[in-house]
């Protein structure tokens, strides 16, 4: 394992990411790891990141001095190079003039960092510090004009340092020289892949588990899906998957899941029927914070009510992802989101947690879906969330107007997959605004629903833009929907992006 220190860059995740798709299993942990815990693991090399302080400043983030001395390549980005040079006794001290973006740097001394490497390169900088004179025993590799130090080396003690950001496209040659300090100076053997990921987590999860019983909450989305094939593959009908239909699912979805799982894959699962529940409890119900929080308590209600006659369950399956474990896990993260989660359990649970995907990135799971053989709907399958259509009918919750939601859509779905557009577009779905308008049908007045078409593209779901889904495709949904969809005879296109308007309208 190669280990990225968390000093607070936005770029640190991109790196264990690299690292990964180098085919060296990578993780991002605290700055704050002590010696002991690296020594638990099987270590072959550290990156420091990069990160916002001044190495110099009081309050600084530090490492454990120890780490130093354990005999390790390390890597230091930016501030992670910074944090090394006042270790060792160099100087750090505000640039004079800051560097953002491209820069050419030269190499001269051409360090295992750089073998084979041109001598002239572009690089991505982003730095309001610089390096005036390294360490003693370190050599500088790289400058420029505006950067004295770009890069620098110790090899006798395996001490590299950047100041630039390899992990950036940008960096023509970042790639290649993170590769070069996985290979050449850490000695990695890149087993690192998703096949080898599979066998090792099926191997896992058959010692742990020995010839106990797993349960696993099914929601048809990638990640618990993928938790579930995995498990089935380790431990075949020791696993049992619940899947529950609160009644506020897309069209043919509850259908779908359950042929894909049970039929396909030949898995135990209980589908639990709880759609008059959730509907008797959000009669009357229009305010959407209220409806997001009967949704929620309900799905726990019906889980634990569920699992309390299965008395033999002593494992519970999650699809925690390594980002949900990041965004709470390690002191530096910036930004956390918090959903209401319908997939949400109740922490004092008498399980016993299995959670096989916590190292993976979401495209990680997808790949490793693929290659189990998961179908391209489910590998791909947009976000969908935990209270589902209950917060695309707006206001009041009926039967009727669910209807109209989830016909709608699915003319959406089929005609944007049509298009060829259904992987380009983060998320698109219908929503039903508690609106009525008059229009004209054949020769007759209409009184009738609105249908609101949401298409945004996204990274993270954080912040989004509006699709700019073509015109001809955006009619022929219209016309369709209008045309086919009962009780609608308008149909409009949210052009907002997120901020100030958020993706789901409720
Ligand atoms: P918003 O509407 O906040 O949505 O811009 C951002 C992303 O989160 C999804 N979303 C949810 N996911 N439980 C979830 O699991 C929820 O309660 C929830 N609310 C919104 C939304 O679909 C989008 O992808």
């Amino acid at each position: 394992i190669v280990v990225v220190l968390d000093f607070g860059g936005q770029y640190n995740q991109l790196i264990t990411r690299r690292i990964r798709d180098l085919g060296v299993y990578s993780e991002l942990h605290s700055h704050k790891i002590t010696v002991e815990e690296l020594k638990g693991m099987n270590l072959k090399g550290i990156i420091f990141s990069g990160g916002p302080n001044s190495a110099y400043a009081e309050g600084a983030p530090h490492c454990d001095p120890a780490i130093f001395d354990l005999g390790v390549p390390i890597l230091g980005i930016c501030y992670g190079m910074q944090l090394m040079t006042q270790h060792f006794g160099g100087k750090v001290d505000a640039a004079d003039h800051r560097e953002y973006g491209k820069a050419n740097i030269n190499v001269q001394n051409q360090s295992k960092l750089f073998m084979g490497l041109p001598i002239e390169q572009s690089v991505w900088m982003s730095h309001g510090d610089l390096i005036l004179a390294p360490p003693s025993g370190f050599v500088v590799d790289a400058s420029n004009p505006s950067c004295p130090v770009a890069a620098m080396s110790n090899e006798e003690r395996k001490f590299y340092g950047v100041q630039f950001h390899p992990e950036v496209r940008h960096s023509q040659f970042g790639n290649e020289l993170l590769k070069n300090f996985v290979y050449e100076v850490c000695q990695c053997e890149g087993e690192w892949s998703m096949e080898n990921f599979i066998e090792i987590e099926i191997e896992k999860v058959k010692e742990r588990v020995g010839n106990k019983n797993v349960l696993c909450a099914l929601s048809g989305g990638v990640d618990s899906s993928v938790v579930a094939v995995l498990l089935h593959k380790a431990i075949g009908d020791q696993l049992t998957c619940m899947f529950i239909d609160h009644g506020l699912l897309r069209k043919d979805e509850a259908e779908g899941v359950m042929k894909t799982f049970s039929e396909g894959f030949n898995m135990k699962v209980i589908k639990v029927d709880a759609k008059e529940r959730f509907m008797n409890k959000l009669k009357g119900v229009s305010d959407p914070e209220e409806k997001r929080k009967i949704i929620g308590n309900e799905f726990i209600y019906v889980f634990e009510e569920e699992t309390s006659q299965l008395e033999d369950m002593d494992f519970l399956a999650q699809g925690t992802l390594y980002t949900d474990i990041i965004e709470s896990g390690t002191d530096m993260a910036q930004t956390i989101k918090s959903h209401h989660n319908v997939g949400g359990l109740p922490e004092d649970m008498k399980f016993e947690l299995i959670e096989p995907l916590n190292a993976l990135f979401k495209d990680e799971v997808r790949a490793v879906g693929t290659e189990l053989g998961i179908p391209d709907e489910i590998v791909w399958r947009q976000p969908f969330p935990g209270p589902g259509l209950g917060i695309r009918v707006l206001g009041e919750i009926t039967e009727d107007k669910l209807e109209i939601v989830r016909e709608s859509d699915a003319i959406l779905r089929e005609e944007i997959k049509k298009a060829g557009l259904d992987r380009e577009i983060w998320q698109y779905f219908t929503a039903l605004p508690n609106m009525r308008s008059v229009g004209v049908m054949g020769d007759g007045r209409t009184y009738d629903y609105t249908v609101g078409i949401r298409a945004v593209t996204s990274i993270d779901g954080m912040t989004s833009d509006w699709a700019r889904i073509p015109w001809d495709v955006l009619e022929l949904i219209s016309t369709r929907i209008v045309n086919e969809v009962k009780h609608v005879n308008r149909v409009v296109y949210d052009i907002t992006s997120k901020p100030p308007a958020t993706i789901e309208w409720e």
